[in-house]
């Protein structure tokens, strides 16, 4: 979900059910200032959503301080218009990616608020059904392509490459795709703290260590914790994600052994989604050379799981 501008976030058509109240405003895009298109107690019939597909309208906007009456709707549409055989699968995923950004976009407003991390937690459970619907949506998926601020469409990319991934390594039950699929959304959680904290202390002490940054899984994990509504195994993978099978890896320099299945999938897909969008030293490498180097470090990434996402991306079974 895109916001126009800072007041507003997008709706997409598809997710509206007619005939329903809504509780929320709507409002049209167009000209300097959105129009109140329809106010939150009046429900949309089946000739409006007509006339707006005719008018090759595919959103609306809803304003940000009713949000989570929108966040509400959303995890009540998306499970019907998952199963719709009727919708194409590629606006599903635009719907459920778009949601997912409004979701993210709250949740990294206030971490440690339990209600924004239990929207998160319905809507992972949405990208593992999209994702076992079939194998069109596997390829829609990996096409990706959605507007998001960085930080939150690589959280987004990391999640939805990481349950293909856990498929392709023989992860078949839905708890435990949801699990990854969580943490990948999740796993930036305290970097997100950090860098408000960079932030307040850059305007007075200048530089900060590296040093510190290195203790974000960490501190992302102690966030989830303290909700008591994240899984175990999220929050290990949460905290394990930047550990390298080395020891080399951080916040605990741990080595192979202790190193849980889900965080070794998350870490490899966040080190080719980090690399392929922030690039290193300025310079944005190709796919294939991140595959070739994540391929060429053994020692650090588990090679059975690199290799998934190497047949991920070439097509192959
Ligand atoms: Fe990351």
């Amino acid at each position: 979900m895109t916001t126009a501008c800072e007041e507003y976030i997008h709706l997409s058509i598809a997710s509206i059910t007619e005939d329903s109240v809504l509780g929320f405003d709507l409002y049209q895009p167009g000209g300097s200032e959105p129009k109140l298109y329809r106010s939150k107690n009046i429900p949309i019939s089946t000739s409006d959503l007509r006339k707006l597909h005719e008018l090759g309208q595919e959103f609306l906007l809803v304003p940000q301080n009713q949000r989570f009456v929108l966040l509400d709707h959303l995890c009540e549409s998306l499970p019907n218009m998952i199963a719709d055989q009727t919708i194409p699968v590629r606006q599903k995923y635009e719907v459920l990616t778009e949601t997912s950004v409004a979701m993210m976009t709250n949740l990294y407003e206030d971490p440690s608020l339990p209600e924004s991390v239990k929207f998160l937690i319905k809507q992972a459970r949405h990208h593992v059904t999209l994702a076992l619907s079939n194998e069109e949506a596997h390829s829609t998926i990996l096409a990706g392509g959605f507007e998001a601020s960085p930080m939150i469409a690589h959280a987004i990319h990391v999640s939805n490459l990481a349950i293909l991934v856990a498929m392709r390594c023989g992860i078949s039950e839905p708890d435990q795709l949801f699990e990854v699929c969580l943490s990948g959304l999740l796993h930036e959680v305290g970097k997100v703290v950090i860098d408000k904290k960079i932030f307040e202390r850059s305007q007075s002490h200048g530089r900060i260590p590296n040093r510190r940054l290195k203790t974000y899984p960490a501190i992302g994990g102690d966030i989830m914790a303290k909700t008591k509504v994240i899984p175990e195994n999220t929050l290990r993978a949460i905290v394990e994600h930047q550990e390298r099978l080395d020891g080399s890896g951080f916040p605990r320099e741990l080595e192979a052994t202790d190193i849980g299945t889900s965080a070794r999938i998350v870490s490899i897909c966040d080190f080719y989604d980090e690399t392929i969008r922030f690039g290193e030293n300025n310079v944005k490498p190709k796919p294939y050379t991140v595959l070739s180097h994540l391929k060429n470090a053994p020692q650090r990434f588990d090679n059975g799981i690199v290799l998934e996402l190497i047949r991920l991306f070439a097509g192959s079974n």
